[in-house]
This record gives structure tokens, sequence and C-alpha cells, in this order.
């Protein structure tokens, strides 16, 4: 897409060097210091998401809100947008159309939500909980013999890739591949396009191969649900719960932990009393949620959003971080909010997140597993070194270096009498779609 030029266009409020660039190292290394300076220009400022794509991005907390309810005013479906972005731009893999429930409204958007709902519900929570248990013992006896570690590579990234795998019953070697497809996606990366074509290959052989021989995964639920998608829907359903679910679980699990570790009073370590799990997923909820800007939207028609003027088919995204954060926190509030009722982490709306409930259990579980296991773990970088990852979408730890004293033996959760040796489906047994 062109940029426009400047001072031709009624909808540039600040000049192009006020356009600030949400990808790249500057916008990683301190994202609440450009949400100030958006805020600083109303409740929607413009801002360049790839070299050539811009974006308004809702700052504000109740503009925020009325955009995400407003299915009158605005659509979800980018098309009429994406005919003007290059066909191999970067964010198209998170922004261009497909036939999800992400990118369409009214009710198309119900049968394709009711399919991703009714599946989901069929995940169990206690066996979602033990699968999880078990997955993080096998990852923490990979790496606790050594006293030290990366909680984001061999911890964080890989266990919601087991547990969705196993859930959705994709091939062991086909793991890595979905691994990749999904962090590409969120980073933007140059290979993104690639890595995407490549997950919805890996998607589409599973879907084949359970069309064929349906079994005891959320992939054959899904196809035989009502709604009868055909194969190329659930496909993308599959995917999108793949990508949605992936990244912003890791980045969820690997922020809180850098919470606890990095939590002033407690110099670096969990020795001494540190924040609880709780506490820690519910701040990062609140100041750094995992999708840290998304919800896009497009006008219908032109309008007047909250005193700002958009052109029909504009690409408006919501930063959830900034909306979260646009009050600082009482100081009776401290450092830590209760209650997650209000922040905007999983979106709010026809199109909030579907999967609040098992997101928080999974993340919870795996925090409390490695917090209990390897208690003292302490980080082995000051947090100010940290690198993030690029990208205007999330809010991701690249690495999270960590020491601790090393562990001789844990057990083995694979033993027959280990108490948490499940089934490695968390779903009900012998449930269907249908009930
Ligand atoms: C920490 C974890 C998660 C966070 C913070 C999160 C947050 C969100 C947010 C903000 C949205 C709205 C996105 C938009 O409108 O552009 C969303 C949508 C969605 N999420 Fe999640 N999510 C998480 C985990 C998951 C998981 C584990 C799954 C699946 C198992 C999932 C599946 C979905 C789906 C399918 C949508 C699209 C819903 C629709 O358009 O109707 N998410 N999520």
């Amino acid at each position: 897409m062109t940029p426009p030029v400047p001072g031709t266009s009624p909808l540039i409020a600040a000049p192009p060097d006020e356009r600030l660039a949400l990808y790249g190292p500057d916008f990683a290394a301190d994202p609440h210091g450009h949400y100030r300076r958006l805020r600083s220009q109303g409740p929607l400022a413009r801002v360049r998401i790839a070299p050539d794509v811009d974006a308004m991005l809702v700052t504000d907390y109740h503009a925020a809100v009325d955009l995400l309810r407003d299915t009158d005013t605005f659509t979800k479906d980018p098309r009429a947008w994406q005919a003007g972005v290059p066909a191999d731009s970067p964010i198209l893999p998170v922004l261009g159309h497909r036939p999800t429930a992400l990118f369409s409204d009214g009710d198309v958007h119900a049968r394709y939500r009711g399919a991703i709902n009714d599946t989901l519900a069929l995940i169990e929570p206690h066996l979602l909980r033990a699968e999880v248990a078990r997955v993080a013992q096998r990852l923490i006896a990979g790496f606790s013999a050594a006293g030290s570690g990366d909680l984001i590579a061999q911890y964080a990234r890989r266990l919601p890739l087991h547990v969705f795998t196993a859930a959705f019953g994709v091939a062991p070697q086909d793991t890595e591949r979905v691994v990749r497809g999904t962090a590409a996606m969120m980073d933007s990366a140059a290979d993104a396009t690639a890595a995407y074509d490549d997950l919805v290959g890996v998607v589409t052989g599973l879907v084949a191969r359970r069309r064929a021989a349906p079994g005891r995964d959320l992939t054959s639920y899904l196809l035989a649900h009502p709604a009868h998608l055909d194969d190329d829907e659930a496909v993308r359903q599959i995917t999108l719960i793949m990508s949605s679910g992936h990244d912003p679980m890791t980045n969820l699990i690997g922020n809180a932990l850098l919470r606890m570790l990095s939590d002033g009073g407690y110099g670096g370590s969990l020795h001494g009393g540190a924040i609880t799990a709780q506490e820690a997923v519910n701040d990062v909820l609140w100041r750094d949620p995992p999708l840290a800007n998304m919800g896009a939207h497009f006008p219908r028609h032109d309008t007047e959003f909250h005193g700002v003027p958009l052109r029909a088919g504009q690409l408006v995204l919501v930063s959830f971080a900034a909306a979260n954060t646009q009050s600082p926190p009482s100081p009776s509030e401290s450092t830590v909010r209760s209650g997650d009722s209000a922040h905007l982490a999983w979106s709010t709306g026809p199109h909030r997140c579907p999967a609040r409930q098992p997101a928080l259990l999974m993340a919870m579980t795996a925090i409390e597993q490695l917090t209990s296991q390897l208690c003292d773990l302490e980080l082995a970088v000051a947090p100010e070194a940290l690198i993030w990852r690029p990208g205007p979408f999330h809010r991701a730890p690249a690495h999270l270096p960590v020491r601790f004293t090393p562990l001789d033996t844990l057990p083995d959760p694979e033993a027959p009498d280990a108490p948490d040796a499940v089934d490695h489906v968390p779903i009900r047994v012998g449930g269907t779609p249908n009930g």
C-alpha cells in the first residue's frame, strides 16, 4: 500500500515522523513508551505496522470497548482493505482474509464460532490439568539436571505445543512445523507467508486423515459438528485455533514467569515469597497482554468515531495493551491488580476469545508445576537485558535465561503408576459435538 502523501488526507492527524512504527526493535524494547506517545494524539492514532502498511490504533479504553461491540459500524471482513496491501506483506498471514470466525460477521460468524465453541467445550478441565502437568514434568526433566535453561525455548514454547497437537491429533513429526508457522506469523517475519502456508499444509493433511478415519481428538469432533464444515473451512478453523492459541499461551506463561522472577521486592528470584502465579498471570493480562494489538476492524462506511474521521474499509486495530494501561493503577492496587473481569486481554464483544478458561488453566498449571519443582529459580540476566520478539501484534520475550539448583531425579510422569498418567487427549470420553 502506498502511504498517503502528507497533508493530503484528513485522516492523517500527525506528521509522518509521528507515525510510530509498531514493528522492529524500538517498539519491542519499549511498547509502553510508544503507547504513551500515541495516547497524546487522542483515542485513535495512526501507526505503521509494516514498512508499507498503516493502521489506526485505538488506545482509549472506552473507544476500544465501543468498537469491539459495534457490529453495525464495523466489519471484521478485511477484503476491501486487503486489496491495497502487497500480496507478500508479512502482516497478511495474521490479517489477511480466510473463511474463519475471526474474519466474519453475523450468521457466518455464528456458524464458525458455534463449531469452535462446541469443540473446545469437549476439553475436560481435570484432564487438561493432568495433561499439562504431565507434559510440564517431562519438559522440566529435560533440563533440570543442568541447573540452567531458557524457559521460553525449553518450556513456555514447547508446553502448549505438546498439549495442542495431542488434542488435535497432529502427527508428532509435524509439531515443529506448527511451532514455526505460528511463531513466524506473529513475528511478521519475512518468511511469514511461507510459514503460514506450511502450517496450513500440516492441518490439511490432518483433516484429510481424520475425514478418512475419525479418532478421539478435537479435529474429528470438529469435522462431525452439525455445522457441516467442508474440508477447507475445517482446515481454516483449526489453523485459526492453533495460531490464536499457541503463541499467546507461550507469551502468557513466559511473561508471567518473568513477572515472578523480576518482581522488585525479591531480587530476581523465587526465594523469599514472590508474587503468586495467579497474581503474576493477572498482572500480565492487565499490563502486557499476550495479544497486545489486534482486534482488526474495518468501517463499513465513512464515519466519525470518538471524534476521529475514518474511511470505509480502513484498517482499525485495538491496542488491548494501551487500553488496559490507560490509567495507572491506584496506590492501593500497588503493582498488582486483582480480578480480571475488566481488562481487555481476551477482547470483548462477539469475537472475544472463546478459550479463556482452558487458557488460564494451562498457564496456571504450567507455572505452578515449574515453580514448585525448581523453587530457587532466578533470572540469569538483568530484566533490562532481555530481548523481545519484534512484531506489532504481540508482547513476547525471545528468551528467559534462568539458573537454579540442579535436580538429580524427577518422578517419571510416563510411569504406569504415576498419579497423573492419563490419556494424552484431554477431552471428554465418548463426548460428541452434539452433547
Ligand atoms: C493466553 C492465551 C490467549 C489470549 C491472551 C487470547 C486472546 C484472544 C483475543 C484478544 C482474541 C480476539 C482477537 C481479535 O479479535 O483479533 C482472541 C480470539 C480468539 N482466540 Fe484467543 N487467546 C488466548 C488463547 C487462546 C487459545 C488457547 C485458543 C484455542 C484453543 C484461542 C482461540 C481463539 C479463537 C478461535 C479466537 C477467534 C474468535 C472469534 O473471532 O470469534 N485463544 N483470543
